[in-house]
């Protein structure tokens, strides 16, 4: 019998691919840095039963065109907003991401960068590795407070509920904004509902978790920001779309808002002398949100099952396209 052909289009430990082997003919793409070129994508999707991708790769209508024989898409990720997934339900084409595995990993980065914009952790870092530090002083470096703050999380999935945990942690006061209401968060954690506007003008910290969609796309514009406390700190850990970079950028020189955290971008990897990477008040991050190496290990096993799943004519564990 011809074994079915998976491309991966990263590097990957052999290890973690190994039972995935055992049942298909399985190519990787070499390099674990670089990514896959379009139009080898293109070729291997000619091939392919199965691809196992990044979020990095645009999985659209030609991708799917050139897949004929392509069944399932396990995409390493929870966000899947690379993939045109009503085109691949009207293909038959499974797409698998990966919840869950990385919810707590997911928020404990979050909260970190929460943190770290707060309390001014990655410019102190610098300022004593530089040499700069002469004295100790009363307000050498002093940030602002977290504990007994006031969170605004919009987007209340699995992560932002870890998140509002983390923050329960904190004793902060907990706000959400979220397309359903999360009755589990309001019982267990005290977190509160309220409207997008209501978040945005009550919140210390507003932290968008909220996934890349039509509807969210440029949610947090100029106006989002004028709303926000001038002390305000934002947080972006879902996806750099869901914020207008240019308003960002406006708010914070004009000081309507005094600081942010961000993990993700609208263009990855950001361009070095992106205006935003030049203030001070901008912890910056190369969207590393799930990267601890267990959870990235368990995400990898997680879309070899998928796909291992859909070849055998069985359910995978976390299909998107229901
Ligand atoms: C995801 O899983 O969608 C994250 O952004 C990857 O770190």
């Amino acid at each position: 019998m011809v074994k079915p052909y998976v491309f991966i289009t990263r590097k990957l430990p052999d290890e973690i691919i190994a039972p995935l082997k055992e049942y298909a003919e399985v190519t990787m793409w070499p390099y674990e840095d670089v990514a896959v070129s379009r139009e080898v994508l293109l070729e291997e999707a000619t091939k392919a039963d199965a691809l196992l991708t990044m979020l990095s790769e645009q999985i659209d209508g030609e991708v799917m065109e050139a897949g004929k024989s392509l069944k399932v898409v396990a995409n390493l990720a929870v966000g899947f907003d690379n993939i045109d997934v009503s085109l691949a339900t009207e293909k038959g084409i499974a797409i698998c991401n990966t919840p869950d595995v990385l919810t707590d990993t997911t928020a404990d980065l979050t909260f970190a960068l929460l943190l770290a914009a707060a309390r001014r952790m990655v410019e102190a870092a610098e300022f004593i590795k530089s040499g700069e530090w002469k004295s100790w002083s009363p307000f050498l470096l002093a940030g602002t407070d977290v504990h007994h703050k006031t969170i605004g999380i919009v987007g209340m999935g699995k992560i932002g509920q870890a998140v509002a945990k983390r923050a329960a942690g904190f004793d902060m006061n907990i706000l959400y904004h979220n397309r359903s209401r999360n009755e589990q968060a309001e019982a267990q954690l005290g977190a509160v509902y309220c409207s997008f506007s209501e978040l945005l003008q009550q919140s210390d910290f507003i932290v968008c978790l909220t996934p890349l969609t039509k509807e969210t796309r440029h949610l947090f514009n100029r106006s989002a920001f004028q709303m926000m406390k001038r002390s305000a700190i934002f947080i972006n850990a879902s996806r750099g779309a869901v914020v207008d970079e240019d308003a960002l950028y406006e708010a914070l020189v004009q000081q309507e808002i005094a600081g942010a955290g961000l993990d993700v971008f609208t263009k990855e990897p950001i361009d070095p002398s992106h205006p935003l990477l030049s203030l001070k008040n901008v912890v910056a991050l190369p969207h590393i949100g799930s990267a601890s190496v267990e959870t990235r290990c368990n995400m990898m096993e997680l879309c070899c099952q998928n796909i291992l799943a859909v070849l055998k004519g069985e359910t995978p564990k976390t299909l998107v396209n229901k």
